[in-house]
């Protein structure tokens, strides 16, 4: 009773949402008024998130300040409304989102933990204000301070399901240092509603992560669908529709000189693709620094092996079906691109059938350091708008099977 008194004096002082805590049940109530809710929100992960429930009800909840909700245990969050991000105050973004420590990303929340259940129902709702976010960036790659939606931190053992995500300030979410996570059923979409494009928006990347299963998603967006960073193994997209964006993606890799980055084991399957750029598709740093990061780097070393993308539909792939790069370089920069010691080795794209706007199937730029060994093209079924029989293009390919470059 005591600590219930005092929550009720927490949240007049605060003006914003307010907490009731039943047992192990804490539920968030909105301001409904455009008054921050982060402090509630916070308040009640920090009352019951060892062992206990968060219960967000069919309202809309106004965030204004970043969130860092990690340390969970055993902890379902229930989201039955919408969260929605105020992008009034740029300047606070800029200066206070959470850093993950790699690229000069940063997060507006961080949560993370061991056997966390976050079920959305299929209508519980992340929206990120993003329109605001493309108009500020105004197309400019990686903007520091701009705040990805999510960082699903340090989480293990956990299923996130039947969430939506709209109008992502950046990157949607990110799993960074976790393992053994479902992410069922998501949602996503964030698009432009004017000539600036949404940059930026990937649907979800993994970075130091292990044993991740992405399974019935869609996602609509304009950039990575799906992207596999640094240190991510036994990864598994199934049953999925992606629209718009690059595709799915390994990489980028290789951006901080002498590092030693290793992405193995991703296998998707059973999904299609709606006017994407890739179906799947691999990014390594050139192996010669050049500028920094986010928007520069390279000289980083490693390898990307026993990838697949298999048994999956696609539509107006607006450029390749598969397509390797080893020469990434943002800042202006050009050559180089022999220069790659990252290994990738046994790719293979199987049981992909669809139509691609251009005749270019493959497209495999590898480096002649590091030449690309087990390149697999097998039994796909390309179609073209163009009268026209598929074209590959290989630099610096060691070994294919199913094709000739
Ligand atoms: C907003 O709602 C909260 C809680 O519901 C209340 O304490 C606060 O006075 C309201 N603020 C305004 C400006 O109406
Ligand atoms: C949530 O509330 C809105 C209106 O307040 C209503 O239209 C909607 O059906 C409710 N959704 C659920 C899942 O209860
Ligand atoms: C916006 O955020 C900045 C940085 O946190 C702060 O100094 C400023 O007072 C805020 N502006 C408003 C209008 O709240
Ligand atoms: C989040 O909070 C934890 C515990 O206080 C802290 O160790 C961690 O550095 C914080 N993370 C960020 C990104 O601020
Ligand atoms: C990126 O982070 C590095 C290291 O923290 C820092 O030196 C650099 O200034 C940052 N770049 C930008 C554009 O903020
Ligand atoms: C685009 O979205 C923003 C933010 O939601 C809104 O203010 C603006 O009116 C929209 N513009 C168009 C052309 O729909
Ligand atoms: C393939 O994915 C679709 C969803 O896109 C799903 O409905 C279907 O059941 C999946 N097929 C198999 C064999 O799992
Ligand atoms: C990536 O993992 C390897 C082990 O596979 C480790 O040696 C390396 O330090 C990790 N890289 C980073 C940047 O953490
Ligand atoms: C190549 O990768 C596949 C997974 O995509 C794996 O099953 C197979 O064992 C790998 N082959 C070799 C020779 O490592
Ligand atoms: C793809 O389909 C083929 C033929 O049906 C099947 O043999 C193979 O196991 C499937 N691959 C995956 C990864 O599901
Ligand atoms: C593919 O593009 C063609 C020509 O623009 C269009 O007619 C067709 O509807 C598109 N198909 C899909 C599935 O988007
Ligand atoms: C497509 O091109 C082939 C060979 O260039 C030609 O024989 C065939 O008539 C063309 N088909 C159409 C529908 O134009």
């Amino acid at each position: 009773m005591l600590l219930f008194l005092s929550l009720l004096l927490f949240a007049a002082e605060a003006l914003g949402g307010y907490v009731v805590r039943q047992e192990t049940t804490c539920t968030v109530h909105a301001s409904g008024n455009f008054t921050d809710d982060s402090p509630a929100i916070i308040d009640a992960f920090e009352l019951c998130g060892q062992g206990g429930r968060i219960q967000f009800l069919n309202e809309t909840y106004w965030i204004e300040k970043v969130m860092n909700t990690t340390g969970l245990n055993d902890v379902v969050i229930d989201l039955q409304g919408t969260l929605l991000w105020s992008a009034e105050n740029i300047t606070y973004w800029l200066e206070n989102s959470l850093p993950l420590g790699f690229q000069n990303q940063s997060s507006a929340w961080f949560l993370g933990g061991t056997n966390i259940v976050f079920d959305g129902h299929g209508y519980g709702t992340f929206n990120g204000n993003g329109q605001i976010w493309y108009d500020f960036t105004k197309g400019v790659s990686n903007l520091a301070g701009r705040p990805h939606a999510l960082t699903i931190w340090d989480t293990h053992h956990s299923l996130f399901t039947g969430i939506r995500f709209v109008q992502s300030q950046m990157w949607t979410m990110t799993l960074a240092s976790s393992s053994y996570v479902d992410m069922v059923d998501i949602f996503v979409s964030s698009t432009s509603n004017d000539s600036e494009p949404a940059r930026n928006t990937d649907g979800a990347d993994t970075l130091d992560s292990h044993h991740i299963t992405f399974r019935g998603w869609e996602i609509h967006n304009g950039d990575d669908s799906i992207a596999m960073k640094r240190n991510s193994s036994d990864i598994l997209i199934e049953d999925s529709v992606f629209y718009i964006g690059l595709g799915v993606a390994i990489g980028s890799t290789g951006q901080y000189p002498g590092q030693y980055e290793a992405i193995e084991r991703v296998l998707m399957r059973n999904c299609s693709f709606i006017g994407t750029r890739y179906v799947g598709y691999i990014k390594t740093w050139t192996g010669v620094e050049q500028g920094f990061p986010p928007n520069g780097g390279g000289g980083g070393t490693g390898v990307v092996r026993d990838i697949a993308w298999t048994n999956s539909t696609f539509s107006n792939i607006t450029m390749q079906v598969a397509f390797i790069t080893q020469c990434t370089t943002f800042s202006g920069a050009v050559g180089e691109c022999d220069t790659s010691t990252m290994q990738i080795n046994n790719i293979t794209w199987s049981g992909l059938d669809g139509s691609l706007l251009g005749s270019n199937i493959a497209d495999f730029q590898c480096s002649g350091a590091a030449p690309c060994q087990d390149l697999r093209i097998l039994d796909g079924d390309f179609t073209f708008t163009t009268n026209t029989t598929g074209t590959y293009s290989c630099h610096a390919v060691a070994s294919t099977e199913g094709f000739a470059c």
